[in-house]
């Protein structure tokens, strides 16, 4: 119809062809690592801290938080391929008894703590295009789980950019539209200064924001010992890391690369390096970044004030062909562009991180069962076993 080219019309103008230049021609480079300088970084082990830092730090955060300064954000904009569930992965069930999602086990956890410190903690979740809508409706389903949208609970879209094929050649998706998909964790940044979120959290008083996933269970949002030991070491940025598993696991490492905080990615890092231990026998690049992320909001602004690079993912995606027919490809056919939230810690000379105890803060849900890691099994369990629910 009429309406519906000029909504494609409409929706080829949003393409910046600059850009989706770039981001092709990136699909090709090799990506070489070898002139980086990669060294180790510091971190603070939670559980060998002296009982009177732990006292110290704990009573710092605890004032901020008690004064209303601490705010998280969830992200929740992924599709959630790996595990396959219809509809946003904070929906998700993991099948405890009270088959609670997600969602409500985050915000039980926000509540309780809340209640701990005498406050409301804002709670802003960024969604996609993709999920936004469902995701509210479900919200609303559940009456928000006690929270109040729009005074403490805030939603916000994060921003997309064109898939295209192996030819560079833009899809066009199954509603006749530009095929568009999120960018990325990294796109939290730009999405929380360009929604104006910056501004709301500002208006609260807000001067610290938790930023995490939604498909780790155990996330411990408000810790006062990370954000006493980002306001004592004078940093704006601290996060929180588990011991990698082994050498080979498959997890991105804190590191330092060309001098500055950085996570280094399991595709990324040498034989060598991923077994080398230092004299007490710990791994050197053994801290796993977990995507437990404390930012002061004055780094969230100079993050977002510049895109992030991109990253290339070979994915499986529907799309309508030049004679009008659907294809849907059963492997990989189109790139997708994604933005990670770590690339931004090289915009600050240092950083905080605090090796808290795996067992204790994570329980991702990344695949379905018949994976058998990460997975709703694997997560279900870490949760009854740390609320003692068996
Ligand atoms: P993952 O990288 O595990 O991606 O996201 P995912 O979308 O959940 O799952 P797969 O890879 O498709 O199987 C880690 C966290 O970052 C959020 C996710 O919602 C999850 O909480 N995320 C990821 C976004 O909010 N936006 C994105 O574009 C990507």
């Amino acid at each position: 119809s009429e309406e519906e080219k000029q909504e494609f019309l409409n929706s080829i103008l949003t393409i910046d062809f600059n850009q989706v230049e770039k981001l092709y021609e990136s699909s090709k480079e090799e990506k070489d690592f070898s002139n980086a300088k990669i060294e180790p970084i510091d971190f603070v082990d939670k559980s060998k801290l002296k009982k009177e830092d732990s006292k110290k730090y704990e009573s710092i955060g605890e004032s901020k938080i008690k004064e209303g300064k601490l705010a998280v954000v969830t992200m929740a904009g992924g599709q959630g391929t790996r595990l396959g569930h219809d509809g946003p992965k904070g929906t998700f069930d993991i099948g405890l008894d009270s088959h609670k999602s997600l969602f409500e086990l985050l915000c039980d956890s926000l509540k309780e703590e809340g209640k701990k410190y005498g406050v409301t903690i804002p709670w802003f979740i960024m969604t996609s295009r993709e999920n936004n809508k469902a995701t509210i409706e479900f919200f609303e389903k559940h009456k928000y789980f006690g929270y109040q949208k729009d005074k403490n609970l805030f939603f916000f879209i994060q921003g997309e950019l064109p898939m295209m094929d192996t030819e560079g050649k833009i899809l066009i998706g199954e509603d006749g539209l530009v095929k568009l998909a999120a960018d990325g964790h990294g796109g939290i940044y730009e999405a929380l200064v360009k929604n104006k979120m910056v501004d709301k959290m500002k208006e609260l008083g807000v001067e610290w924001v938790f930023i995490g996933g939604v498909d780790n269970c155990l996330v411990k949002m408000v810790d006062p010992v990370l954000m006493g030991i980002a306001i004592d070491k004078g940093v704006t940025v601290a996060c929180k890391s588990v011991v990698k598993a082994n050498p080979y696991e498959k997890v991105g490492v804190f590191c330092r690369r060309n001098g500055k905080p950085n996570v280094i990615e399991y595709s990324e890092i040498t034989e060598e390096m991923a077994e080398a231990v230092d004299e007490n026998g710990e791994l050197l690049y053994g801290e796993s970044h977990i995507l437990c992320n404390l930012f002061n909001v004055k780094a969230i602004e100079r993050m977002g004030a510049n895109p992030l690079p991109y990253h290339v993912a070979y994915k499986k995606a529907k799309y309508i062909d030049k004679d009008g027919n659907l294809v849907v490809p059963d492997s990989p056919n189109a790139y997708k562009f994604e933005a990670f939230l770590f690339d931004a810690f090289g915009k600050v000379d240092d950083m905080a991180i605090l090796r808290v105890k795996r067992e204790e803060e994570f329980a991702p849900v990344k695949n379905s069962d018949s994976a058998d890691v990460d997975c709703p099994r694997t997560a279900r369990k870490l949760y009854k076993q740390f609320h003692h629910l068996d």
